[in-house]
């Protein structure tokens, strides 16, 4: 089938803006009307002990948000790993092992080299994919399928928020299995999700004017904590990816532990920062960043601003979010400071130079 870019300028920008969609399919997907989460046969997480996740790219990121979610909601321990890292360290695997391969494409050579690895060591294999007949599919014991529909753009965007909406859901069902009380609002507040999305898209338009200035820059430094640590390592691979710009992703607790010795006028630090429990800790190291003459690009929502927007060179008001959802939310600031960053340089937002959408060779 041929897809359009449905009146947007580029792919990436028709892409992100479909999340809502995408997101909310994914949910119907796998909850029924009485928002119980339905998934293939074979996969039955009473038997399972703990998990490795193992993917590339984009993927890898949604699975260290992953982990998060797996070990507070569902007390399973979970092992993260780049798919050309664990092919070739022969890791020992313990009975119970859910492997868990995530693809957009289903056709990475290094995740399916790591998911053959896995054949006769893991309990379950699963794929969670966007393409249903892709190869890791056709490998895998159990498909799970993510609907974000065709993603033509080399950068990751509606697959990334996709592969987060099905991984909350197995950690949801997880929980259940294992009889844990869910996080307050869960499994309710799901349904929030595609319409929060699309009040954040809103935020385009401060987020093009803070890309201006991003523009100019040589290096940019993404700050987050718990699980948007991995939402500020999308941010920065995603920038660099579309914009050229040199881009760092930390954990803004380690910031003290060297990055914090780049930090001038001329390096601007993405801050993303939820009203959560660990905001004032996140807050505290935007302050250090600011005391060094660090121009910061402070994402919160309207009660973060209030508390913290003092000295901040930008602020991006995202919605109110339960804590549990913030990882999916805070991708569409991540995903439009890539996008309007490439559109202010001039560079190939849809083909990014050396990069390719699916890695078929190792
Ligand atoms: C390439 C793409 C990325 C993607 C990664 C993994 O590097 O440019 O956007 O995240 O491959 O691809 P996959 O299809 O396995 O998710």
């Amino acid at each position: 089938t041929r897809v359009d870019k449905d009146g947007h300028k580029h792919f990436m920008a028709k892409e992100i803006a479909e999340q809502p969609v995408a997101v909310d399919t994914a949910l119907k997907a796998y909850l029924d009307e009485n928002d119980a989460i339905t998934l293939p046969d074979g996969l039955d997480f009473t038997q399972i002990e703990r998990l490795s996740l193992v993917a590339c790219g984009t993927a890898y990121y949604a699975c260290m948000v992953a982990k998060y979610w797996f070990e507070t909601i569902a007390r399973l321990p979970v092992e993260v790993d780049v798919a050309s890292e664990f092919r070739y360290r022969e890791p020992p695997v313990s009975p119970g092992t859910l492997a868990l391969f995530v693809s957009q494409s289903g056709e990475t050579a290094d995740t399916l080299a790591a998911l053959l690895y896995m054949r006769d060591k893991a309990d379950v294999i699963a794929g969670l994919v966007n393409v249903p007949e892709s190869s890791i599919a056709r490998e895998s014991d159990v498909v799970l399928p993510i609907h974000a529909g065709p993603e033509i753009s080399v950068a990751s965007t509606k697959a990334f928020t996709c592969q987060l909406t099905v991984l909350l859901l197995l950690a949801i069902k997880a929980a259940k299995a294992k009889g844990l009380p869910l996080p307050e609002g869960m499994p309710d507040d799901l349904h929030a999700l595609p319409g929060l999305i699309h009040q954040s898209l809103a935020s385009e338009a401060q987020i093009a004017a803070a890309c201006r200035d991003l523009a100019n820059a040589r290096d940019i430094i993404f700050l987050g904590r718990g699980a948007l640590y991995p939402l500020a390592l999308e941010g920065a691979l995603k920038l660099k990816e579309l914009s050229y710009i040199h881009a760092e992703g930390y954990a803004s607790g380690e910031l003290k532990h060297g990055p914090i010795a780049l930090i001038d006028e001329s390096v601007p630090v993405i801050v993303m920062a939820p009203k959560d429990a660990l905001f004032e800790k996140t807050i505290s190291n935007m302050q250090e960043v600011m005391a060094r003459g660090g121009r910061v690009v402070l994402i919160t929502d309207a009660d973060g601003a209030r508390e913290a927007a003092d000295g901040t060179a930008d602020v991006i008001t995202l919605p109110k979010v339960p804590d549990t959802l913030a990882p999916i939310l805070y991708a569409i600031p991540a995903q439009q400071i890539a996008y309007f960053t490439a559109i202010a340089k001039g560079t190939d937002v849809d083909q990014p130079r050396n990069l390719a959408k699916s890695v078929t060779v190792e």
